[in-house]
């Protein structure tokens, strides 16, 4: 049995409003903080309609909806965490941002665990930024949330064996699968998905063949559920682009090289199914 009660939530985007719901789910009071409050908003309405969706699956009953979303408290301050004992941020892909929230959590938290989201930035350097690194690790819930199974949980060079063993015992109780890897850039996960999905754009780029034909060459020949560019549109363009940044600056290798098609995409703000357009576009 995990011993974790109170859990707090950094950023309420994508994979937060996900993070937020699978806690709350299973019993957890949870603090979902975001400096945008129209995130928040968006990411609580988010969650009562999957929610929703689950129960006219039959999944859960219909009068839980009401008991789990009233179990997320939302702020914007990220003092409203004090006292959790477990806290996943979920914030943009970007080393500083996190640091910063690290930095800010390690004076507010007082001994729970620090969980970074992250899908490839290093949880040692992010542990470091702490008076905390063995209380510091990387919980990689897989997009979207509520249904996806595995959690990569990522052991920091201080990590102690106790944070690893609470985390995964927290994460089998939310009914994932908790799979322990060491800290390298893009783990296990992103350091074989990105060079795939970069792959497929470098193809669209030349010319070899349509977006759809590129999806359906992998959905029915690789028997993948999903074709790498409309992962990509789910996972969002610029996460994409970030995490090839970081696997191309720390690896240093070339193969990692984001190709300049999907650079191009970000900068002209097609970031995915959340803008409404990417590689697809979206009513
Ligand atoms: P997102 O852009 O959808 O959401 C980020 C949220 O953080 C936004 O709501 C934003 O307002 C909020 N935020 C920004 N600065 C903040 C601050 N200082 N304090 C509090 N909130 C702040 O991003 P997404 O996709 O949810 O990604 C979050 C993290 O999860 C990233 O590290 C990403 O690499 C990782 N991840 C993303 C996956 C995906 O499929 N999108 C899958 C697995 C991990």
């Amino acid at each position: 049995m995990s011993d974790i009660s109170r859990v707090g939530v950094i950023g309420g985007g994508t994979m937060g409003n996900g993070i937020a719901h699978v806690f709350a789910q299973n019993g957890h009071p949870v603090v979902l903080v975001d400096v945008d409050q129209e995130r928040l908003a968006g990411a609580v309405a988010t969650i009562r309609k999957n929610l929703e969706r689950q129960a006219k699956k039959g999944l859960i009953d219909e009068s839980e909806v009401g008991q789990i979303v009233d179990r997320i408290e939302i702020a914007t301050d990220l003092a409203a965490v004090r006292g959790a004992d477990l806290v996943v941020e979920a914030v943009p892909e970007k080393l500083e941002l996190k640091s910063d929230i690290l930095k800010q959590l390690d004076d507010v938290v007082g001994d729970g665990i620090l969980a970074s989201n992250t899908s490839s930035i290093s949880i040692t350097a992010l542990a470091a930024v702490t008076s905390r690194p063995e209380r510091v690790i990387g919980m990689h819930f897989m997009n979207p949330v509520p249904v996806m199974k595995l959690v990569e949980v990522i052991r920091g060079l201080q990590t102690s064996d106790e944070t690893t063993r609470r985390v995964m015992e927290t994460a089998a109780a939310l009914d994932k699968t908790p799979v322990e890897v060491n800290d390298f850039p893009g783990f296990v996960s992103n350091r074989v998905l990105m060079p795939m999905i970069n792959e497929a754009v470098f193809a669209l780029m030349e010319g070899v063949a349509e977006p759809e034909a590129i999806d359906t060459v992998m959905k029915l020949g690789m028997n993948h559920p999903m074709g790498p560019l409309a992962l990509a549109d789910l996972i969002g363009l610029d996460t994409c682009l970030s995490i090839l940044e970081v696997l191309h600056r720390d690896l240093g290798d070339d193969r990692y090289r984001p190709c300049p098609l999907l650079r191009k995409y970000v900068d002209a703000g097609w970031h995915g199914r959340k803008t409404g357009r990417g590689f697809y576009q979206y009513g």
